[in-house]
């Protein structure tokens, strides 16, 4: 099957902090999309949130001028879960983290699409195998996990399910690339995939050093910045790697590993951060201050900051 993108191909479910911008990377690469929320206000507010992103992308000159109007009249939004579903090719959920809610979600599709209709999952943490455990056709069952921003952050890592189709992985991932995302598949599933595996253990030792006062919070990000995660950004950590030598690695690697932390246990500064209610942007304190009168500026200068950095990147590997 090829997804047709003059037909409502398209189908995203939740639209929020995922949703909204899964339907706008869709819609901007000129496929008709059909949107539903079980909460009416996020249904009402898409089009204008979707504006507001275009206009800010458009500012910064990411991406050519679009003619608002046109792209969102491509975008469908549905007051109902079956007119979202009908007739579409290819099913995203963007829901709440659940098991239970997404089986529950995938199982209601299966009555409404036809055997060969996509259904992919936007899950942070279930195996696909898991969510379409109950499903009678498993095989068109695929986890694409978007990162947050989801319009502007380029990778999508694609993880099937035990029983996945190695044409459910081709299509997924050359309908993600049809969308200028950077499909990467995820060749067994792991709890956490690879990214946020990879997240997590670096966590552990940031956290662990901050903790301890080796390094101040500011003072990490300052170099982490301005050390591996330019020369992440630029190259990636395995080129780092044969760059720099897998013989010296292998020396630092066999002195350094002991050092560093390897158990389970919350870094104690973890604990302390939550206990104390210091959530981060959401409770105005982190390890850093974000004052609830700015904190629509501040979000927005983040984005900004992703959306620059991204299209440096675009530019520097353009063809
Ligand atoms: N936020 C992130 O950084 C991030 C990154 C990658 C993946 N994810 C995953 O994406 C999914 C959505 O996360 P989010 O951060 O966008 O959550 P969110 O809470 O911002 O949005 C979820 C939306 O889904 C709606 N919803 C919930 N259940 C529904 C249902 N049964 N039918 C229709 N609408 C429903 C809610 O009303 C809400 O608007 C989750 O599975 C999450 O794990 C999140």
């Amino acid at each position: 099957m090829t997804i047709d993108s003059s037909k409502n191909a398209v189908s995203v479910i939740g639209l929020g902090t995922m949703g909204h911008g899964i339907v706008q990377t869709f819609a901007l690469a000129g496929y008709q999309v059909k949107a539903f929320d079980e909460n009416s206000q996020a249904v009402l507010q898409l089009h204008q949130r979707i504006a507001a992103n275009v206009a800010t992308m458009q500012d910064l000159g990411v991406i050519d001028q679009v003619n608002i109007d046109a792209l969102l009249s491509r975008i469908q939004c549905c007051t109902t879960e079956s007119e979202v579903l009908i007739d579409s090719q290819f099913i995203t959920e963007a829901i709440a983290e659940d098991l239970q809610i997404k089986q529950e979600f995938f199982a209601r599709c299966e009555e409404l699409v036809a055997p060969d209709t996509l259904l992919a999952s936007n899950t942070s943490s279930f195996p696909m195998t898991e969510i379409a455990s109950q499903l009678e056709y498993p095989e068109r069952a695929i986890n694409t996990h978007w990162f947050n921003p989801p319009h502007v952050i380029p990778v999508v890592e694609v993880i099937p399910g035990q029983q996945t189709s190695e044409q459910t992985i081709e299509q997924a991932m050359s309908l993600l690339q049809s969308i200028g995302k950077q499909p990467v598949r995820i060749h067994q599933e792991l709890p956490g995939f690879v990214m946020n595996r990879l997240q997590v253990a670096l966590f552990r030792e940031m956290l662990d050093l901050v903790g301890r006062g080796v390094i101040s919070a500011e003072d990490l990000d300052v170099a982490v910045r301005g050390s591996l995660g330019l020369r992440w950004a630029a190259v990636g950590p395995m080129r780092v790697g044969d760059f720099g030598g897998w013989d010296i690695l292998a020396k630092v690697y066999q002195v350094l590993a002991p050092e560093i932390r390897s158990d389970s246990e919350l870094p104690q500064v973890l604990d302390e951060m939550v206990d104390s209610g210091n959530l981060g942007l959401k409770t105005g304190q982190g390890f850093f201050e974000f004052p609830e009168t700015s904190q629509d500026e501040i979000i927005r200068d983040k984005d900004n900051k992703f959306v620059a950095w991204g299209q440096l990147l675009k530019e520097a590997y353009k063809e």
